[in-house]
């Protein structure tokens, strides 16, 4: 995002007369990143349908264009990548804005490269933990040097060798950085994971022809070409997540969200509201590019509280920001254990949304690794809430403002466009 952007401050009024209708929610984010880096390694000339308009997902693309990838977009959203036979030393740093996929996917990829690059990315970026990929990267051979395990990185390309690497957090960014340094590494790479994080990077890269197997929470790669082939991008479930919630908690509410990726790995926010009591259906399921991908059709609910962690916390880490407001709507408690890293992405999203729903007069407790919300509670209008530069806490305290008693004010609402820039117009077609 650019300093020099003008900031919104937008005013969210409650949403009196429910949601209604049908929407195609845009493409899913983690499956735009993958398709850009995955079709610029195959080389060759690859097309890439319904790719995400956030400004992270431009950010790879910008830093694929530095490495002499040629992108020519067809349509708003349908794209052609042309990809030399070897990437070009860029002629200079790198930049992967607010995005943590971009720094974490693509350091994988510049840590084998025959020449040396620098990646950095926005003020937040800057603040964010790299330690996660550079210490198994320098297991690799790789060279880096960071600002104390932080971005800038400069990447001192060489060759690598395979390495069995026990992550001590499941994350998908960290398992994709690695499994593609491995790609491009004589020997078998694996990687395992406390808990299974998004397998995306696994799908796509078998889709490509990769030499790629999961037993359990172990993923091993081995060195391998990947064939250029069209990728259709599903609807992002994570954007989904804030008119399911919406639809949930805002009364008289029916509404259909078409084209959603369901992946099982991302669905845990499905689980967890149908646990919670949702009316939530899921029409058509079908295939696409290896994805399982549907419609998704919800209604307003009576909601009571549950408990979320373990296994489930990488399935819907980045829904937790909009469970926290959809708790204060449900019966009963509602306890998130397990999800500390909440606190290390675009912003410490416990803190943040404990800190922004108690304007709203919520009473949340706040713990290391979670946070326990007891509803219902009224959620006080008149209340200007702060995004901390942070697309889901703007998004998530939205949808605590179609429930408010009075309408809410929300600064910076322009860092939505971080994801999902249709946002707001899409709400405002359903009310
Ligand atoms: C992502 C993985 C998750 C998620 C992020 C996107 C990805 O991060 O929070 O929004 O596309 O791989 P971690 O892997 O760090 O948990």
């Amino acid at each position: 995002m650019t300093n020099n952007q003008a900031n919104i401050n937008k005013i969210v009024t409650p949403c009196q007369k429910g949601l209604k209708g049908t929407i195609e929610i845009p493409p899913d984010k983690s499956l735009s990143h993958r398709a850009a880096v995955f079709s610029a390694l195959t080389h060759a000339k690859c097309e890439i349908f319904n790719f995400s308009s956030g400004k992270d997902c431009h950010s790879t693309l910008g830093v694929l264009k530095a490495l002499g990838v040629e992108i020519d977009f067809k349509t708003d959203k349908n794209l052609i990548l042309k990809s030399p036979k070897e990437f070009q030393k860029p002629s200079c740093m790198l930049d992967a804005g607010n995005s943590g996929t971009t720094i974490r996917m693509m350091s994988g990829v510049l840590a084998r490269l025959p020449f040396d690059t620098v990646i950095t990315g926005d003020q937040s970026l800057q603040k964010r933990p790299m330690k996660r990929i550079i210490t198994p990267l320098e297991q690799m051979g790789a060279v880096i040097e960071s600002n104390d395990f932080k971005a800038p990185l400069t990447i001192r390309g060489k060759k690598l060798h395979p390495i069995d690497y026990a992550s001590p957090i499941a994350s998908a960014q960290v398992k994709s950085c690695i499994l593609l340094a491995g790609l491009g590494t004589e020997g078998v790479t694996s990687v395992t994971e406390p808990y299974v994080s998004r397998n995306h990077t696994e799908i796509m890269l078998d889709y490509l022809g990769a030499d790629i197997n999961t037993d359990g929470t172990k993923v091993s790669i081995s060195q391998s070409e990947l064939t250029p082939c069209p990728i259709h991008i599903a609807g992002d479930i994570s954007s989904a997540a804030f008119f399911i919630a919406a639809a949930l908690i805002v009364p008289n509410s029916d509404i259909i969200i078409k084209n959603v990726g369901l992946n099982p790995t991302r669905t845990g926010i499905l689980d967890v509201f149908k646990a919670m009591g949702a009316d939530i259906q899921i029409l058509d399921e079908r295939t696409v590019c290896g994805e399982i991908v549907g419609d998704i059709r919800v209604k307003t609910s009576d909601l009571k509280g549950t408990t979320i962690e373990g296994a489930m916390i990488p399935r819907l880490i980045d829904e937790l920001p909009v469970i926290a407001v959809v708790a204060t709507q449900a019966n009963g408690k509602t306890i998130v254990k397990d999800a500390e890293d909440l606190r290390a992405k675009e912003s410490d999203r416990i803190a943040v949304m404990a800190e922004q729903l108690r304007k709203m007069g919520v009473e949340m407790e706040e713990t290391p690794d979670g946070f326990i919300i007891e509803g219902k509670q009224n959620l006080r209008g008149s209340a200007t809430i702060d995004t901390f530069h942070d697309h889901r806490i703007a998004m998530s305290m939205y949808i605590a403002g179609m429930v408010g008693d009075s309408p809410i004010e929300i600064c910076e609402f322009e860092w939505v466009d971080i994801s999902f820039p249709e946002f707001e117009g899409m709400m405002a077609g359903l009310c």
